[in-house]
């Protein structure tokens, strides 16, 4: 056979190797199916190497070359070439003149410079070897003089060449950041939750995630990307810009927004544009890189403390940004508030994916000039939810459209209501609507309400679909409902024996409950945490609670008991009488009682830092009655004498104190005045 006959017969049989082994790759590391013996495997792997020596040409894109799929024990660390720092921060146009007037004063150069403006990637810095063509080594930035060896999930970034082709340097090191695309970030959430596994944050955190697998059949399953933004290797360009050009012709993936600017009005010019754009991108940048182009003058500059003189990142504001509001739909809550929600395209705002804002009501849509299809500005502050701060009006089209509010419930088509002088509009279906139903047992297992562990919205919203949860009662006979039954809840997709069982030992544990938290836990309008304390205060237990509000009828005596104490006014008082008025609701909540062992208000008070604690009170009270303060103190577990001991805790003084207060200055015990007992208490 001729030589060109052979190798045209090696690359067929080369082309149905690869075939073969991807798929029982794929097979075994992403379906966990070993279709093949191990044995059998090792052959055709041997068959494919043995081919690709004798033709290297073949070997470019083999899986011969994804060494891959490696399940490892433990990263390895490796020391850095040289450390892989960070870069100082700029948040302002002065703050870049200041960088640029910098530089140059310290060059001696008054006329303009070259930088590279970099969009900064929002990702995992990584750094990558090769030795003749070869990636030899993988590490992360680590501490930034060791990094963790992670070359075996390099290998499967599919957008790094494992082999290099063409003039490459013999000895070349490559410095990026890693990504995930926004794409995979949100096939990849969508993913998890079906599985009932972990949701990441935001892309970084799923870049990282996927990124320090030990079994590398899971980073390659996430489809990783990344930008190379520093090359190192000799006498390779004399400029950032040219070796990046350079490395690109290599096969490395570059950033194309990069861009040369002279002056801080070029730089500032080109900032506003992409942070105006930056929405659109389908990776986060948070901010844009500003480096000296010149090796020779980076050289000279050099660097200070741990980051380099010659470059600077300019930093995004970290809680605003743009993005396109798609659609507004309607959400209704618990107390059956309509709110209108901003469907965004995601953005990332300060390291969190934003993909809704509230919009609040019907007014402020209007206020705000808000129409969908508009380009918004988005804020984030804190854990608050996120908002529309305004419309970019200079980007609006006509292809916008206007937001019609709903006029009946979107949920369960009752009728709205919109009193007068009030911003929301309300869906008066109570518990016939689902979304207000759900909302209130969402609340009941609250951090603040029963705080049951493993019940968040998802798997309430499951419970209530199963139709095994459609009233508060139900949490608590779930478990006992579920022994009796074929279809159990461990048997369906992200429950688990395990998870199960925790959450019936949580709810078992829960049925012991104060009486604040139980009222609260109700999710009667206007009763938040502090008006229910009010309450279990005034009432102190279940029993007189419940006697109490059954007799609750507006111009009772009752009634008017409950508008008198301080704290509570008809609103309340009204809402509790509408609530309990409901026979429905009454009887709910009288067999809850039923089920639970609510603790009455004084056996609450284990949080003061009076509880069982010797006070004893001396001189005139100006605020209070002495009786008062004495019954005060009892309610908050502690015990009133009348003389001072060793044994005392608290020694409260009110106006001519007199030789108690000595006695507790002399016995070193600790001595409130009456505006401190105040406010404490
Ligand atoms: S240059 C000597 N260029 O930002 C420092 N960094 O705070 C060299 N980053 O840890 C960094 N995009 O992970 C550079 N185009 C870019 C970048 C970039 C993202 C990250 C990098 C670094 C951090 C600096």
């Amino acid at each position: 056979m001729s030589q060109d006959l052979l190798f045209i017969a090696a690359k067929q049989r080369h082309a149905e190797l690869v075939e073969l082994i991807k798929n029982y790759d794929k097979e075994y590391y992403t379906n966990d199916n070993a279709v093949i013996d191990d044995a059998s495997y090792d052959k055709l792997r041997q068959e494919l190497e043995h081919l690709e020596e004798q033709h290297s040409e073949l070997a470019i894109d083999s899986p011969s070359q994804k060494v891959g799929y490696l399940v490892q024990n433990e990263f390895q660390k490796h020391e850095h070439s040289q450390a892989m720092l960070s870069l100082a921060n700029a948040f302002s146009e002065e703050d870049i003149e200041d960088f640029i007037s910098r530089v140059k004063k310290f060059l001696n150069i008054t006329t303009d410079l070259e930088f590279l403006a970099e969009p900064k990637i929002d990702g995992i810095s990584f750094a990558a070897h090769y030795q003749n063509g070869e990636l030899i080594l993988g590490l992360t930035r680590g501490d930034g003089q060791v990094g963790e060896v992670i070359t075996e999930n390099l290998k499967v970034i599919k957008s790094l060449p494992n082999k290099l082709t063409g003039n490459y340097p013999e000895k070349l090191e490559v410095r990026g950041e890693i990504y995930m695309s926004k794409a995979n970030f949100a096939a990849l959430n969508q993913e998890q939750e079906k599985q009932g596994s972990k949701i990441f944050a935001n892309p970084r955190n799923a870049a990282s995630g996927s990124l320090r697998q030990l079994d590398t059949a899971i980073t390659a399953e996430r489809n990783l990307d990344l930008f190379i933004y520093a090359v190192h290797a000799e006498n390779f360009a004399n400029t950032q810009l040219a070796s990046l050009e350079k490395i690109a012709k290599l096969g490395f993936p570059v950033n194309s927004l990069n861009r040369i600017c002279h002056t801080s009005q070029e730089i500032m010019a080109n900032y506003q544009q992409l942070s105006d754009e930056r929405y659109k991108l389908d990776y986060d940048i948070d901010g844009i890189v500003y480096k000296v182009n010149d090796y020779s003058l980076q050289e000279r500059l050099g660097f200070v403390a741990r980051s380099p003189r010659f470059a600077i990142a300019h930093k995004f504001p970290a809680e605003i940004a743009k993005t396109k509001l798609e659609d507004i739909i309607i959400q209704v809550g618990r107390t059956g508030a309509l709110t209108p929600v901003a469907v965004l395209t995601p953005v990332n705002i300060g390291g969190v994916v934003v993909e809704r804002a509230s919009l609040h009501n019907e007014d402020e849509i209007k206020r705000k000039d808000i129409k969908i299809g508009d380009i918004v500005l988005v804020k984030r502050a804190g854990d608050v939810i996120p908002q529309i701060d305004s419309v970019d009006s200079k980007k609006r089209t006509a292809a916008v459209k206007d937001f019609i509010f709903p006029n009946s419930c979107p949920v369960c088509s009752s009728a709205l209501e919109k009193p007068e002088g009030e911003a929301v509009t309300r869906c008066t279906g109570g518990n016939i609507c689902k979304a207000q139903l759900l909302g209130g047992l969402k609340h009941f297992v609250s951090k603040n309400a029963f705080d049951i562990d493993g019940l968040r919205d998802k798997q309430v919203e499951f419970l209530y679909e199963k139709g095994l949860v459609t009233n508060f009662s139900d949490f608590f006979t779930l478990a006992e409902r579920q022994h009796a039954s074929l279809t159990k809840l461990e048997n369906y997709p992200g429950w688990g024996k395990k998870s199960v069982t925790k959450l019936y030992a949580a709810l078992a544990e829960k049925q012991i409950i104060s009486l604040e938290r139980f009222i609260y836990a109700l999710g009667i309008r206007y009763i938040g945490q502090n008006t229910a304390k009010l309450l279990s205060k005034n009432y102190l237990s279940i029993e007189n609670f419940l006697q109490n509000i059954s007799q609750l009828s507006e111009n009772s005596e009752t009634y008017q008991a409950l508008v008198n104490i301080d704290g509570i006014g008809t609103k309340v008082a009204d809402k509790l009488l509408e609530f309990f008025g409901n026979n429905d609701n009454y009887e709910q909540i009288k067999q809850l009682a039923e089920l639970l062992k609510i603790e009455d208000f004084a056996q609450n008070i284990s949080n003061s830092i009076f509880a069982n604690k010797v006070i004893v009170f001396t001189g005139s009270l100006t605020k209070m009655t002495r009786h008062e303060a004495k019954a005060k103190a009892e309610t908050l577990g502690a015990k009133v004498t009348g003389s001072v001991s060793k044994n005392t805790d608290y020694v409260i003084c009110g106006e001519a104190a007199g030789s108690k207060k000595k006695k507790a200055e002399e016995l070193q015990v600790k001595i409130l005045s009456e505006d401190e007992w105040l406010s404490l208490i």
